[in-house]
């Protein structure tokens, strides 16, 4: 994911974060000693896999949560970040600015889709991944990169990269804990024939890896017979 330090690499590293409850450990972890020694963050640019319709001090703030959590605590050595404008009064117009930005950075013109080395995903109660909600119809322009979606069951619009950007990643890890995701884990991971697949089973890179690290409860319903490769990390 990240580079070493003393590996500098000719051009930046890029990952994608991911906001809720979640990723708030990991970027701690990232950001105190000894991996923040290990890092060397001002060769990485963070981009946003989603953002609630809020300003960056918000606490529900995607962005608000990496800063207290990651690039605040990492000081003078924290990564560029580029920021979704979720507090826009107009958050098509502010996802379609954030497509701008990410195929610049990227120096990708359509249709081709950004590489981001790595995307860290996390996994909703009901098998969403960033802001791609079950039942939400995809973007009409299949190489639209960024949208605005309205959420019904949460009853607001939120910006959110598409599946298109999802699967362009050389590596996708999701993080996913308690007992509460065990449903949404088996949905995903294991799913019942002829169910509809959850938004966060359709991540599935063409080219890229992706890596589920769960808790016990996460995983307690995963069934022991689908052949799913499980490998118990001991922290
Ligand atoms: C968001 C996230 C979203 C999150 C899941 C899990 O904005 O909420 O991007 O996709 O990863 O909802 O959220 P928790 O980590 O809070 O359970």
């Amino acid at each position: 994911m990240a580079t070493l330090k003393g590996g500098a690499p000719a051009k930046p590293r890029r990952v994608l974060l991911s906001g809720g409850k979640t990723p708030e450990p990991t970027y701690r972890i990232l950001a105190s000693a000894p991996m923040k020694e290990r890092l060397d963050w001002r060769t990485i640019e963070c981009f946003f896999a989603d953002e609630r319709p809020v300003p960056p001090d918000h606490p529900d703030s995607n962005y608000g949560l990496a800063r207290r959590a990651l690039f605040d605590p990492l000081g003078s050595d924290a990564p560029r970040a580029y920021r979704m404008r979720g507090e826009a009064p107009d958050l098509t117009l502010s996802a379609r600015r954030y497509e701008a930005v990410m195929r610049d950075r990227f120096e990708v013109p359509p249709p081709t889709a950004p590489a981001f080395d790595l995307a860290l995903l996390g996994l909703g109660e009901d098998g969403h991944v960033a802001s791609l909600f079950p039942g939400a119809s995809p973007p009409e322009n299949p190489m639209r990169l960024v949208v605005a979606v309205r959420v019904e069951a949460l009853q607001m619009t939120r910006i959110t990269v598409t599946h298109t950007v999802l699967n362009a990643a050389r590596r996708v890890v999701f993080v996913v804990a308690g007992q509460a995701k065990a449903a949404a884990l088996r949905r995903t991971l294991a799913p019942d024939p002829g169910k509809e697949p959850t938004p966060a089973a359709r991540v599935s890179p063409s080219e890229g890896e992706v890596l589920w690290l769960v808790d016990r409860d996460a995983a307690s319903k995963l069934p022991g017979d689908r052949g799913i490769p499980i490998e118990e990390a001991r922290l």
